[in-house]
């Protein structure tokens, strides 16, 4: 696609190139369909229920959402199988997903046995119960209780409690995000893969079996070779990739679906432009875990130019003298992490061929409780 193609969008504005969501949805729903599991997708890369009714109709068994308040807002839109793969602890919120239970099928991360005990409190006192999954840690060193034993233990010590019915065993290995080389990805993806068959192997042998095993991030599913004991997948950001994607090549330039028009506000000097975006438009990531793994805040598209800086409002670029870029002209820029960036629009323009087709509302955006 080309700038010059779009019509005149007031900028800084967020663009979804829709044929490249088609094929970035479409191969993944392949891949889990080739290896006879679900996809499960993390809607917190898009946050807009359009998108989500796309994966459950191209074949998703439900969504993965980080909050309650994003489960509302897809819930809203008819989604009706949410798994909310996070540790919910407050009365508030735990008051809120029972209230969504009653209409939507909804399941929950678990990985102590005091959030278990305030969750039970709550659904057993509404006259409700709930699925809860118990989250591993695989590597990424977050939530999740260790692997084997002690993850068999947590299950023995919170299944008694009334209104909790044990679902399965996930793991998201976001460690993924520091890998050095593509084969770093591959391991850490196998690794992830025999962690949860040995998980499963253990509840086995306490005459347990987990429904669901449930994998994923978008670099570990991009390179799985699948694995008789996973049976449930949830990439989230492969609907858009990234920057951060390509650079760790789980992704190429032409999968990348998001991007950001600016213009140019001011030309200062020959090896500097300035465009009408900066932080609260890009976003500030440069990688994970405090690893810079890209130059600048984004892959400038079209033009010999780096988003070398960023201010709130402006984005400081630095480009080849010759460049042509004058005031007003527009840059389209890849971000650096996609699921971060939506966040920061009410809006995104649906492209295909460099027209506007579609507006979206992100109707999950700062959905954070
Ligand atoms: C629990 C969980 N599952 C799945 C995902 C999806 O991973 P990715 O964004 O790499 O696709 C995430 C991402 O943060 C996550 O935290």
């Amino acid at each position: 696609m080309t700038i010059s193609n779009l019509p005149t969008l007031d900028t800084p504005a967020l663009l979804i190139d829709l044929d490249v969501v088609a094929r970035n949805l479409e191969r993944m729903q392949e891949k889990a369909n080739n290896y006879g599991v679900a996809l499960r997708p993390h809607i917190k890369t898009h946050k807009i229920p359009e998108l989500a009714q796309l994966q459950m109709r191209l074949g998703a068994r439900g969504i993965t959402a980080a909050k309650v308040s994003e489960a509302e807002v897809m819930a809203a839109a008819g989604i009706k199988n949410i798994f909310v793969a996070n540790q919910i602890v407050t009365k508030e919120k735990l008051h809120r997903l029972a209230a969504l239970s009653k209409e939507t099928s909804i399941s929950i991360g678990l990985d102590s046995v005091a959030a278990a005990a305030k969750l039970s409190e709550v659904f057993a006192a509404s006259g409700l119960s709930i699925e809860y999954l118990i989250e591993i840690n695989s590597g990424l060193n977050r939530c999740g209780v260790l692997p084997g034993k002690e993850a068999v233990e947590l299950f023995q010590a919170v299944d008694t409690l009334p209104s909790l019915r044990f679902k399965g065993i996930f793991t998201h290995a976001g460690q993924v995000y520091g890998a050095d080389s593509l084969s770093e990805v591959k391991e850490i993806s196998r690794h992830e893969s025999i962690i949860m068959a040995e998980t499963a192997q253990a509840f086995a042998e306490v005459g347990t079996s987990p429904d669901i095993v449930s994998v994923g991030s978008t670099p570990t599913m991009k390179v799985w070779q699948g694995h008789e004991a996973v049976n449930e997948i949830r990439p989230g950001n492969y609907i858009f990739h990234d920057a951060i994607q390509v650079s760790l090549g789980a992704a190429t330039l032409e999968e990348c679906a998001l991007s950001i028009v600016a213009t140019v506000i001011s030309r200062p000097e020959k090896e500097r432009a300035v465009l009408d975006g900066g932080s609260k438009a890009f976003g500030l990531d440069r990688g994970a875990h405090g690893k810079e793994m890209v130059t600048g805040f984004g892959i400038v598209l079209a033009k010999q130019a780096i988003l070398a800086r960023l201010s709130e409002e402006h984005g400081i670029m630095t480009l080849d003298p010759k460049v042509d870029l004058d005031i007003g002209d527009k840059v389209q820029i890849i971000p650096n992490h996609a699921c971060a960036v939506v966040n920061l629009f009410d809006r995104a323009y649906g492209i295909r061929n460099g027209e506007v087709v579609e507006e979206f509302k992100i109707a999950a955006r700062g959905k954070s409780q």
